[in-house]
């Protein structure tokens, strides 16, 4: 991996001691880490902790080490910059092109992607000047993330936290790979299913599979930055973040699933089936725990029947308008590759984008990457580079927003 010089900016808030995770997390990946605090930071988080997290000195004005002109150089060599948190304050200093501390300086001077990362009360995130000045950095190309929905410093809750580092940090990797974050799905509704369903046995069981959902996470994730109005439907996930600014719906089973996709898809633009949708459910779910001696028969001659194919089912009700994504979780065998197989699947599937991975011997189910190709109803073959499963998403919306037009 090629270490980056990475700016992480850290403007005044509670949240600033998640910036130290963040610290860590592009250090760890090998990067060349300057921290930029503003000086209200400071009053979070001392100096020392940064300077000793990231190897290098710390300074907040533009007349520290004026003979190494800081204040140009560190954003001139900046191959990412990350504010986190940006407090409200700071996002309207950003707007007006202040440069009266080294954070706001450097932000002028840089030439590469910035990313930002609100935290502040919600009424401060509501105020029609941060919704402004939240525009306004957008047009300018800004990686504007939302905040998530939680506990803030005081008692109260609502969007304004600062998401998690890992969050971030991705995000912001992306970024740096050449993601686009362009608002080109700005007005465009999207439903997203995610994880792998899981059909009960009985209370305790119930039959599941190895995906972990963060393909399909990493795609809402996407989306909403990319400015959708993004419906999340997620199997099996309670142990990933909510992308900030979607709309989650936990479901269990593939019955479930599927009454959530059929309430929310008719007014969709875009559906995509991320999910790992059984098959098969147990014909009877017991009401009572199945016990090894007594219900031995149920247990060891399990009667299936077949779930709905929820993609089959949108490809029949489809506008002409809407899009319809599956996905294709294949192992080659004897007579076919893998490609071959998802060339098979979207034939009879129908759906106008597939993507198809190589799944089994630890591929893909449960890992932070992924590749694959992108299969279109015109047959065009697009190969997927190999990247975090942000990065995938952003391939995958490229392709989406292309046969869209
Ligand atoms: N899918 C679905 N409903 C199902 C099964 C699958 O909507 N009951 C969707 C998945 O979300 C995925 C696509 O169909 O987008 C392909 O899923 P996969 O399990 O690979 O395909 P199957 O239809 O199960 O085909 P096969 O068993 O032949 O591999």
């Amino acid at each position: 991996m090629v270490s980056k010089n990475v700016v992480i900016g850290v403007a005044g808030g509670i949240a600033a001691y998640k910036a130290c995770h963040l610290v860590r997390y592009f250090t760890e990946l090998g990067h060349y880490v300057r921290v930029v605090p503003t000086a209200s930071a400071l009053n979070f988080i001392g100096a020392a902790t940064f300077e000793a997290l990231s190897g290098n000195p710390v300074s907040t004005s533009v007349f520290d080490a004026v003979d190494e002109v800081r204040h140009v150089n560190i954003g001139k060599q900046a191959d990412l910059i990350v504010i986190a948190p940006a407090t409200a304050d700071i996002l309207a200093r950003m707007v007006a092109g202040r440069a009266d501390d080294l954070l706001t300086a450097t932000y002028l001077v840089a030439t590469c992607p910035v990313v930002v990362a609100p935290a502040m009360h919600t009424e401060m995130w509501h105020h029609p000047a941060t919704r402004a000045n939240v525009e306004t950095l957008r047009e300018r190309g800004v990686i504007v993330l939302e905040p998530a929905h939680g506990r803030l410093t005081g008692k109260d809750t609502g969007p304004g936290r600062l998401p998690e580092p890992e969050q971030i940090g991705v995000v912001a990797l992306a970024a740096l790979a050449g993601a686009s974050f362009k608002r080109t799905l700005e007005g465009k509704k999207v439903v997203i299913s995610a994880g792998g369903t899981q059909e009960d046995l009985d209370p305790v069981r119930f039959l599941g599979n190895r995906s972990s959902g963060r393909q399909g996470f990493a795609l809402a994730e996407i989306a909403v930055h990319r400015g959708a109005d993004v419906t999340l439907i997620a199997a099996s996930t309670d142990s990933l973040p909510t992308p900030p600014g979607a709309r989650l719906i936990r479901v269990g089973s593939a019955v479930e699933m599927h009454e959530a996709i059929q309430e929310e898809s008719p007014d969709a633009d875009i559906v995509i089936m991320a999910a790992a949708v059984a098959d098969f459910r147990p014909e009877v779910a017991a009401d009572v725990k199945l016990k090894k001696g007594k219900n031995a028969d149920q247990l060891t001659q399990l009667q299936l029947v077949e779930n709905p194919d929820i993609l089959a089912g949108l490809v029949a009700d489809k506008r002409a308008d809407q899009i319809i994504m599956g996905f294709a979780a294949e192992t080659g065998d004897a007579q076919h590759s893998v490609l071959e197989h998802a060339k098979a699947k979207l034939q009879r599937k129908g759906c106008d984008v597939l993507m198809c991975n190589e799944v089994g011997k630890g591929k893909v189910f449960g890992q932070a990457t992924n590749m694959g190709w992108l299969l279109t109803k015109t047959g065009d073959v697009i190969e997927v580079s190999h990247g975090s499963k942000f990065e995938v998403a952003a391939q995958i919306w490229d392709v989406i927003e292309q046969v869209r037009e």
